[in-house]
């Protein structure tokens, strides 16, 4: 039985590649089309692939409507659970329809129409995900924007995606603080060259916003006011989301998803790849400012027809290391889905897994882990105490679902820690070397995929179609370059080991170590800095700031030091995590003066290190070792290894 499950996935995964038009037309049967595509697969215009060219569909239909007609209105769509607000409410398909309807006629009402960009900048809230369907449902492209970015972070994704409306709540509520959006969404504005002609706020009783005359308007007010608005039909490549996320530059990357295609390939994750049915209650625990939540939390579970949670808390301190116990058992949770550092959070205050115990889970089926190397550590753990599969699965914003895993509803593979598993249907990945050819297996080199992309991926970035080129297919002609580099094994399993770019990955979260670069640069005392990501228990990496002062100044390095870490934090937010800098003499580079960050990062993680040929003075390197042993870090450095 288990053998000829393997055959069958083998099997797929080879028609997926064969055959792609065939496998996902079939594919395409589990979502309702206004208009059947002409062609599964355009490939007229490569590098630049489309999905169901000619079809015509409602992304929002799909995930509301069509299961309302079908019978399920009276089932919960959403459950939020906000142990910070002491809140559990619960929505069912007939009043999100009705609520998505109404917001959608909020946002005609303000001039919003198919192929407008609103810009979303929300807490984990359902109305978030009433505004995301909103949009899809006129046809418009939503931006939705982390809350713990900073205004200039938003500024420069309203002058990118040049939205014409906005949408925000008052307040957002991080476990020790209440974060006012307002404040911060006026800011961006302020700082943005392009404004928006209208903003939707919505009022928490926790906080109350004040309002713009003439911009702005009340959620409550504007919804109230507004008609239902019907679905309107788009193009399958048309866009249904733009979602920036970290590039190499502080200019952030606005990855495009389609609608068509996005559609069919999230409906066939959640049968193949989670094993979750339709009226199952499924999981992730992210947050809809990051892709796990537009493709996890929002799209595929409702365009299955689950019910999915959203959950405004921590997985420790709100209240306890059982919150997401307490979650599982009570929403009669099956499948969930978070990201590794989540479970480290808490494995660390409840090892023994106590808390755990304390609840009935046995009806939970699986677990899912993405966004980060999962140590381990962290994966036996949550088998030990769960009690139920684990499963590593590997994707990027840019990807929208997983690359490589594990697919449940085909055929549970052999877990081999530190591997993502195997390359999903669609995806043939390989691994290549600097001279673009493939290297044997179990050889570390750059994990490319072979063009076309399958459905769901971006088919460009916003407006920067050459962006897209240089940075994803220009170095690997013919493939997808991940930027990820790591190796497969002889039974073809994935390995991610590290990124080949300076992004580094704090608490799941992205983020461009370039980008905090370019703040500490703006700092008047500051020459030359450098960001790397070091190695941290809880949250995987944190970044480390270096800098070099100009000449001449002596004010306390304490101060300097203070002060970039405030500025880091005001120009890309909270979520950078950017806490510990030092300021050095110099900084370790090469003779044509690229600064080695690499070995600066082994130092600090006392791994083996050998000193670059190409370095233009080795006697630097024992003083970055020094400088990161002030800050607890390289320990072990007694000069070179
Ligand atoms: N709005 C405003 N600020 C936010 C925020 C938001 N939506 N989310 C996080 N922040 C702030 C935090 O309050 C923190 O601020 P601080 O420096 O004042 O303490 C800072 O950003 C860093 O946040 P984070 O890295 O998330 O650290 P944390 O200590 O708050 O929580 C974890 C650590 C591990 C518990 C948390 O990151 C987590 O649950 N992660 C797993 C799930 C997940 O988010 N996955 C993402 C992709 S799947
Ligand atoms: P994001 O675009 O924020 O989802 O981040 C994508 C990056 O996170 C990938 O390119 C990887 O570097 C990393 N990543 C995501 N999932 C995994 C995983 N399962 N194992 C290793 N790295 C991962």
């Amino acid at each position: 039985m288990s053998q000829s499950s393997a055959d069958l996935f083998n099997q797929i995964h080879a028609r997926s590649l064969s055959d792609p038009e065939g496998f996902w037309g079939e594919a395409a049967e589990d979502i309702t089309w206004i208009r059947k595509w002409d062609k599964v697969l355009d490939d007229s215009n490569a590098p630049f692939y489309r999905w169901f060219a000619g079809g015509v569909l409602n992304t929002c239909y799909n995930a509301v409507d069509r299961h309302v007609e079908a019978g399920r209105g009276a089932q919960a769509a959403i459950i939020y659970d906000s142990p910070v607000t002491g809140t559990v409410q619960t929505i069912t398909y007939s009043e999100l329809q009705e609520q998505v309807a109404r917001f959608a006629g909020a946002l005609r009402a303000r001039g919003v129409e198919k192929g407008d960009r609103v810009l979303l900048y929300m807490p984990m809230i359902p109305q978030s995900v009433v505004a995301m369907l909103a949009c899809a449902r006129l046809g418009a492209v939503h931006s939705v924007v982390f809350g713990g970015f900073a205004p200039h972070e938003l500024a420069t994704r309203i002058n990118d995606a040049k939205p014409k409306a906005i949408v925000s709540a008052s307040c957002g509520i991080e476990p020790n603080r209440i974060v006012k959006y307002k404040p911060m969404l006026d800011a961006a504005i302020e700082q943005a060259d392009h404004k928006p002609s209208s903003c939707i706020i919505y009022q928490r009783p926790q906080e109350t916003a004040s309002l713009v005359e003439g911009r702005d308007q009340d959620w409550a007010a504007a919804v109230a006011a507004a008609e239902p608005a019907e679905c309107v039909p788009v193009a399958a490549t048309d866009p249904l989301y733009i979602l920036y996320t970290s590039g190499t530059t502080g200019q952030p990357k606005g990855v495009v998803r389609d609608n068509g295609g996005h559609a069919v390939a999230l409906r066939w994750t959640m049968k193949n790849i989670y094993n979750v049915q339709p009226g199952e209650v499924y999981w992730a625990a992210s947050d809809v400012g990051w892709v796990v939540g537009h493709s996890y939390i929002v799209y595929a579970p409702l365009l299955t027809g689950c019910t999915t949670i959203v959950f405004e808390g921590k997985p420790v301190g709100t209240p306890d290391p059982g919150t997401f116990w307490r979650m599982i058992e009570q929403h009669k949770i099956g499948t969930l889905f978070t990201a590794p550092t989540a479970f480290r959070a808490i494995k660390r205050e409840d090892p023994d897994a106590n808390h755990l115990k304390k609840y009935d889970l046995s009806h939970f089926r699986a677990l899912f882990l993405a966004g980060e190397r999962s140590d381990p550590d962290t994966l036996h753990w949550a088998e030990d105490n769960l009690k139920v599969p684990v499963i590593d699965h590997w994707w990027q914003t840019e990807t929208g679902w997983a690359i490589s895993g594990n697919p449940l509803g085909v055929h549970l593979f052999p877990i081999k820690y530190g591997s993502a598993t195997r390359p999903m249907p669609g995806w043939d990945v390989r691994v290549l070397n600097a001279e673009l050819k493939e290297v044997p297996r179990g050889d570390i080199g750059a994990i490319c995929v072979k063009l076309p992309l399958p459905p769901g991926t971006l088919p460009t970035l916003w407006n920067a179609d050459e962006r897209f080129k240089k940075s994803y297919l220009a170095d690997y002609p013919g493939y997808y370059q991940t930027g990820d580099a790591g190796f497969i094994d002889d039974d073809g399993y994935v390995y991610v080991m590290a990124r080949t770019d300076d992004i580094i990955n704090v608490a799941g979260h992205r983020l461009s170590t370039g980008a905090m670069e370019e703040v500490l640069s703006s700092h008047k005392d500051v020459a030359e800095c450098a960001v790397i990501g070091v190695a941290d228990d809880l949250k995987g990496q944190v970044p480390l700031g270096f800098v070099c002062l100009k000449a001449g100044v002596t004010r306390p390095h304490e101060e300097i030091v203070k002060e970039i870490v405030q500025l880091v934090r005001e120009q890309i937010g909270p979520v950078a995590d950017f806490k510990r800098a030092v300021v050095v003499d110099r900084l370790p580079k090469t003779r044509s003066g690229k600064i080695l960050r690499g070995t600066m990062q082994k130092i600090a993680d006392n791994q083996d290190y050998k000193t670059p040929a190409t370095i233009d003075d080795p006697g630097i390197l024992p003083e970055i070792a020094v400088a990161l042993q002030s800050l607890g870090y390289a320990s072990a450095h007694k000069g070179e290894a």
